[in-house]
Protein backbone atom coordinates (compact mmCIF):
# COMPACT_ATOMS: atom_id res chain seq x y z
CA UNK A 1 0.00 0.00 0.00
CA UNK A 2 3.14 2.24 -0.50
CA UNK A 3 2.06 5.54 -1.48
CA UNK A 4 -1.52 4.68 -1.77
CA UNK A 5 -3.09 8.64 -2.71
CA UNK A 6 -5.63 8.31 -0.51
CA UNK A 7 -7.45 9.80 2.84
CA UNK A 8 -9.71 7.52 3.98
CA UNK A 9 -10.16 4.16 2.08
CA UNK A 10 -6.96 2.13 2.27
CA UNK A 11 -6.03 3.70 5.60
CA UNK A 12 -5.00 -0.35 7.02
CA UNK A 13 -4.81 -3.13 4.57
CA UNK A 14 -4.80 -6.34 5.55
CA UNK A 15 -3.44 -9.06 3.19
CA UNK A 16 -4.26 -12.60 4.09
CA UNK A 17 -3.03 -15.99 2.13
CA UNK A 18 -6.50 -17.71 2.02
CA UNK A 19 -9.32 -17.26 4.20
CA UNK A 20 -12.96 -18.55 3.81
CA UNK A 21 -14.61 -14.65 2.69
CA UNK A 22 -12.73 -11.49 2.87
CA UNK A 23 -16.78 -10.00 3.71
CA UNK A 24 -16.74 -11.95 6.72
CA UNK A 25 -13.52 -11.28 7.83
CA UNK A 26 -14.20 -6.98 7.26
CA UNK A 27 -17.09 -8.09 9.15
CA UNK A 28 -15.79 -9.40 11.95
CA UNK A 29 -12.90 -6.63 12.27
CA UNK A 30 -15.63 -4.28 11.84
CA UNK A 31 -17.44 -5.59 14.81
CA UNK A 32 -14.44 -5.73 16.70
CA UNK A 33 -13.95 -1.67 16.11
CA UNK A 34 -11.66 -1.65 12.73
CA UNK A 35 -11.58 2.03 11.70
CA UNK A 36 -13.24 2.90 8.69
CA UNK A 37 -11.53 2.46 5.29
CA UNK A 38 -9.67 -1.05 6.80
CA UNK A 39 -9.47 -3.19 3.59
CA UNK A 40 -9.07 -6.73 3.89
CA UNK A 41 -7.31 -8.93 0.71
CA UNK A 42 -7.05 -12.88 0.10
CA UNK A 43 -5.00 -14.26 -2.56
CA UNK A 44 -7.72 -16.79 -2.78
CA UNK A 45 -11.34 -17.76 -0.34
CA UNK A 46 -12.12 -20.81 0.26
CA UNK A 47 -16.18 -19.95 0.56
CA UNK A 48 -16.98 -16.75 -1.27
CA UNK A 49 -19.93 -15.10 -1.07
CA UNK A 50 -21.97 -13.97 -4.10
CA UNK A 51 -25.03 -12.20 -4.44
CA UNK A 52 -27.84 -14.53 -3.36
CA UNK A 53 -26.29 -17.10 -1.64
CA UNK A 54 -24.32 -17.75 -4.83
CA UNK A 55 -20.81 -19.21 -4.43
CA UNK A 56 -18.17 -16.77 -5.77
CA UNK A 57 -15.25 -18.64 -7.81
CA UNK A 58 -12.00 -17.31 -5.85
CA UNK A 59 -9.23 -19.34 -7.33
CA UNK A 60 -5.81 -18.58 -6.20
CA UNK A 61 -3.36 -15.83 -7.42
CA UNK A 62 -5.34 -14.88 -10.50
CA UNK A 63 -8.14 -12.58 -9.29
CA UNK A 64 -8.75 -9.68 -6.60
CA UNK A 65 -11.04 -10.11 -3.78
CA UNK A 66 -11.13 -7.17 -1.15
CA UNK A 67 -13.89 -5.62 1.06
CA UNK A 68 -13.75 -2.16 2.57
CA UNK A 69 -15.33 -1.31 5.60
CA UNK A 70 -17.49 1.92 6.23
CA UNK A 71 -18.83 4.36 8.42
CA UNK A 72 -21.02 6.39 6.78
CA UNK A 73 -23.19 8.69 9.18
CA UNK A 74 -26.33 8.04 7.04
CA UNK A 75 -29.41 5.47 7.83
CA UNK A 76 -29.80 2.28 7.04
CA UNK A 77 -32.34 2.74 4.28
CA UNK A 78 -29.77 4.99 2.55
CA UNK A 79 -27.09 1.95 2.93
CA UNK A 80 -28.10 0.75 -0.82
CA UNK A 81 -26.81 3.79 -2.15
CA UNK A 82 -23.07 2.93 -1.59
CA UNK A 83 -23.37 0.82 -4.39
CA UNK A 84 -23.46 3.02 -6.84
CA UNK A 85 -19.97 3.94 -5.32
CA UNK A 86 -18.30 0.50 -5.35
CA UNK A 87 -19.69 -0.19 -8.68
CA UNK A 88 -18.31 3.22 -10.73
CA UNK A 89 -14.92 2.55 -8.31
CA UNK A 90 -14.52 -0.80 -10.49
CA UNK A 91 -15.88 0.73 -13.50
CA UNK A 92 -12.88 3.38 -13.41
CA UNK A 93 -10.28 1.23 -12.36
CA UNK A 94 -11.04 -1.13 -15.10
CA UNK A 95 -10.52 1.93 -17.19
CA UNK A 96 -7.54 3.22 -15.50
CA UNK A 97 -5.45 0.04 -16.09
CA UNK A 98 -7.09 -1.40 -19.61
CA UNK A 99 -8.54 0.06 -22.79
CA UNK A 100 -11.39 -2.32 -22.31
CA UNK A 101 -15.04 0.25 -21.99
CA UNK A 102 -16.85 -1.74 -18.85
CA UNK A 103 -20.50 -1.43 -18.62
CA UNK A 104 -22.72 -1.59 -15.66
CA UNK A 105 -25.55 -3.62 -14.90
CA UNK A 106 -28.19 -3.20 -12.56
CA UNK A 107 -27.68 -3.96 -9.31
CA UNK A 108 -24.63 -4.52 -9.23
CA UNK A 109 -22.81 -6.44 -12.31
CA UNK A 110 -19.89 -5.12 -14.28
CA UNK A 111 -19.55 -6.32 -17.98
CA UNK A 112 -16.89 -6.38 -20.41
CA UNK A 113 -18.07 -7.43 -24.07
CA UNK A 114 -21.58 -8.00 -22.58
CA UNK A 115 -20.13 -10.61 -19.81
CA UNK A 116 -19.42 -10.32 -16.20
CA UNK A 117 -15.63 -9.12 -14.90
CA UNK A 118 -16.92 -8.34 -11.45
CA UNK A 119 -19.31 -8.64 -8.37
CA UNK A 120 -20.19 -6.67 -5.71
CA UNK A 121 -21.82 -7.67 -2.23
CA UNK A 122 -21.96 -4.98 0.49
CA UNK A 123 -23.04 -6.28 4.40
CA UNK A 124 -24.29 -4.35 6.78
CA UNK A 125 -24.60 -3.84 10.73
CA UNK A 126 -27.14 -0.94 11.63
CA UNK A 127 -29.35 0.10 14.34
CA UNK A 128 -33.03 1.44 13.71
CA UNK A 129 -31.74 4.88 12.60
CA UNK A 130 -27.97 4.80 11.81
CA UNK A 131 -25.42 2.05 10.31
CA UNK A 132 -22.84 1.36 12.24
CA UNK A 133 -20.98 -0.16 9.40
CA UNK A 134 -20.66 -1.51 6.00
CA UNK A 135 -18.69 -3.98 4.01
CA UNK A 136 -18.32 -3.27 0.90
CA UNK A 137 -17.51 -6.37 -0.96
CA UNK A 138 -15.99 -6.33 -4.27
CA UNK A 139 -14.50 -9.03 -6.83
CA UNK A 140 -13.00 -8.84 -10.14
CA UNK A 141 -11.48 -10.97 -12.49
CA UNK A 142 -8.09 -10.08 -13.12
CA UNK A 143 -6.65 -12.97 -15.30
CA UNK A 144 -8.51 -15.80 -14.16
CA UNK A 145 -8.65 -18.15 -17.36
CA UNK A 146 -12.46 -18.82 -17.60
CA UNK A 147 -12.57 -20.34 -21.54
CA UNK A 148 -16.03 -22.58 -22.13
CA UNK A 149 -16.62 -22.21 -18.53
CA UNK A 150 -17.69 -18.51 -18.89
CA UNK A 151 -20.42 -19.01 -20.75
CA UNK A 152 -21.67 -21.79 -18.92
CA UNK A 153 -22.18 -20.25 -16.19
CA UNK A 154 -25.69 -18.77 -14.88
CA UNK A 155 -24.17 -14.98 -15.99
CA UNK A 156 -21.90 -15.33 -18.81
CA UNK A 157 -18.26 -14.62 -17.53
CA UNK A 158 -14.80 -13.32 -18.35
CA UNK A 159 -11.85 -11.44 -16.85
CA UNK A 160 -10.07 -8.31 -17.93
CA UNK A 161 -7.19 -11.38 -19.70
CA UNK A 162 -9.55 -12.84 -21.29
CA UNK A 163 -11.28 -9.91 -22.43
CA UNK A 164 -8.02 -7.44 -23.16
CA UNK A 165 -5.59 -10.29 -23.87
CA UNK A 166 -3.21 -8.27 -21.56
CA UNK A 167 -2.26 -9.25 -18.30
CA UNK A 168 -3.53 -6.96 -14.97
CA UNK A 169 -1.33 -6.66 -12.33
CA UNK A 170 -3.19 -6.96 -9.74
CA UNK A 171 -1.32 -4.53 -6.98
CA UNK A 172 -2.06 -1.93 -9.94
CA UNK A 173 -5.20 -2.41 -10.43
CA UNK A 174 -6.08 -2.65 -6.43
CA UNK A 175 -4.40 0.80 -5.73
CA UNK A 176 -6.42 2.19 -8.94
CA UNK A 177 -9.50 0.90 -7.07
CA UNK A 178 -8.80 1.99 -3.39
CA UNK A 179 -8.06 5.69 -4.87
CA UNK A 180 -11.39 5.82 -6.92
CA UNK A 181 -13.31 4.51 -4.19
CA UNK A 182 -11.99 7.39 -1.77
CA UNK A 183 -12.54 10.01 -4.46
CA UNK A 184 -16.65 8.98 -4.70
CA UNK A 185 -16.46 8.25 -1.06
CA UNK A 186 -15.35 11.55 -0.48
CA UNK A 187 -17.98 13.41 -2.83
CA UNK A 188 -20.68 11.27 -1.36
CA UNK A 189 -20.15 12.45 2.14
CA UNK A 190 -20.28 16.26 0.43
CA UNK A 191 -22.90 15.75 -2.38
CA UNK A 192 -24.66 12.61 -1.36
CA UNK A 193 -25.68 10.14 -4.23
CA UNK A 194 -27.05 12.05 -6.66
CA UNK A 195 -23.80 12.67 -8.61
CA UNK A 196 -22.47 9.46 -8.20
CA UNK A 197 -25.82 7.60 -9.63
CA UNK A 198 -25.88 9.96 -12.63
CA UNK A 199 -22.59 8.39 -13.42
CA UNK A 200 -24.04 5.06 -12.62
CA UNK A 201 -26.99 5.67 -15.20
CA UNK A 202 -24.20 6.78 -18.26
CA UNK A 203 -22.28 3.90 -17.55
CA UNK A 204 -25.36 1.90 -17.17
CA UNK A 205 -25.82 -1.53 -20.18
CA UNK A 206 -29.53 -1.84 -19.47
CA UNK A 207 -30.77 2.37 -19.57
CA UNK A 208 -33.50 2.27 -22.36
CA UNK A 209 -33.14 -1.16 -23.00
CA UNK A 210 -35.73 -3.90 -22.71
CA UNK A 211 -35.15 -6.30 -20.19
CA UNK A 212 -36.78 -9.57 -18.70
CA UNK A 213 -36.99 -9.16 -15.03
CA UNK A 214 -37.00 -11.89 -12.38
CA UNK A 215 -37.85 -10.83 -8.97
CA UNK A 216 -39.08 -13.54 -6.39
CA UNK A 217 -41.30 -15.88 -8.48
CA UNK A 218 -42.59 -13.16 -10.34
CA UNK A 219 -41.13 -12.45 -14.02
CA UNK A 220 -42.04 -10.01 -16.92
CA UNK A 221 -40.33 -7.90 -19.64
CA UNK A 222 -40.15 -4.28 -19.97
CA UNK A 223 -38.29 -1.11 -20.80
CA UNK A 224 -35.80 0.19 -18.06
CA UNK A 225 -36.35 3.80 -17.44
CA UNK A 226 -33.65 4.71 -15.06
CA UNK A 227 -32.90 3.78 -11.45
CA UNK A 228 -34.08 5.35 -8.20
CA UNK A 229 -32.54 7.08 -5.28
CA UNK A 230 -32.61 4.11 -3.31
CA UNK A 231 -30.83 1.82 -5.87
CA UNK A 232 -34.37 0.27 -6.92
CA UNK A 233 -34.72 -0.36 -11.03
CA UNK A 234 -37.82 1.14 -12.72
CA UNK A 235 -39.12 -0.65 -15.46
CA UNK A 236 -42.15 0.28 -17.64
CA UNK A 237 -43.86 -3.21 -18.31
CA UNK A 238 -45.57 -3.96 -22.04
CA UNK A 239 -48.59 -3.24 -20.10
CA UNK A 240 -49.69 -1.47 -16.72
CA UNK A 241 -48.43 0.77 -14.51
CA UNK A 242 -44.26 1.21 -13.99
CA UNK A 243 -42.93 -1.35 -11.28
CA UNK A 244 -40.23 -0.42 -8.83
CA UNK A 245 -37.95 -3.42 -8.66
CA UNK A 246 -36.25 -3.76 -5.35
CA UNK A 247 -34.09 -6.93 -5.99
CA UNK A 248 -33.48 -9.85 -8.10
CA UNK A 249 -31.76 -10.47 -11.71
CA UNK A 250 -32.28 -8.63 -14.79
CA UNK A 251 -31.52 -9.82 -18.84
CA UNK A 252 -31.62 -7.79 -21.64
CA UNK A 253 -33.36 -8.75 -24.63
CA UNK A 254 -32.61 -8.17 -28.04
CA UNK A 255 -32.81 -4.72 -29.50
C1 LIG B 1 -22.11 -11.26 -6.97
O1 LIG B 1 -22.81 -12.26 -6.77
O2 LIG B 1 -22.07 -10.71 -8.08
C2 LIG B 1 -21.32 -10.65 -5.84
C3 LIG B 1 -19.94 -11.25 -5.73
C4 LIG B 1 -19.08 -10.59 -4.67
C5 LIG B 1 -17.74 -11.28 -4.51
C6 LIG B 1 -16.80 -10.57 -3.59
S1 LIG B 1 -15.18 -11.26 -3.62
C7 LIG B 1 -14.72 -10.31 -2.22
C8 LIG B 1 -15.93 -10.28 -1.29
N1 LIG B 1 -15.89 -11.44 -0.38
C9 LIG B 1 -16.91 -12.28 -0.62
O3 LIG B 1 -17.10 -13.34 -0.01
N2 LIG B 1 -17.68 -11.81 -1.63
C10 LIG B 1 -17.19 -10.53 -2.12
Amino acid sequence: TRGLATRRVGGRVVCLKETDSTNSVAFRMAEDGAVEGTVVIADTQSAGKGRLGRVWLSPPGVNLYCSVVLRPPISPVAACQLTFLSVVAVARAIERVTTLSPQIKWPNDILVDGKKVAGLLNEMNAETEKVNFVVLGIGVNLNMRLGQLGSTLRHPATSLLEASGQPVQRVGFTRALLEELDVLYDRFLVEGEAPIRAEWLERSAIGGRRVKVSSGDREFRGTVQGVDAFGALLVQPEQGPLETVLSGDVTLLDR
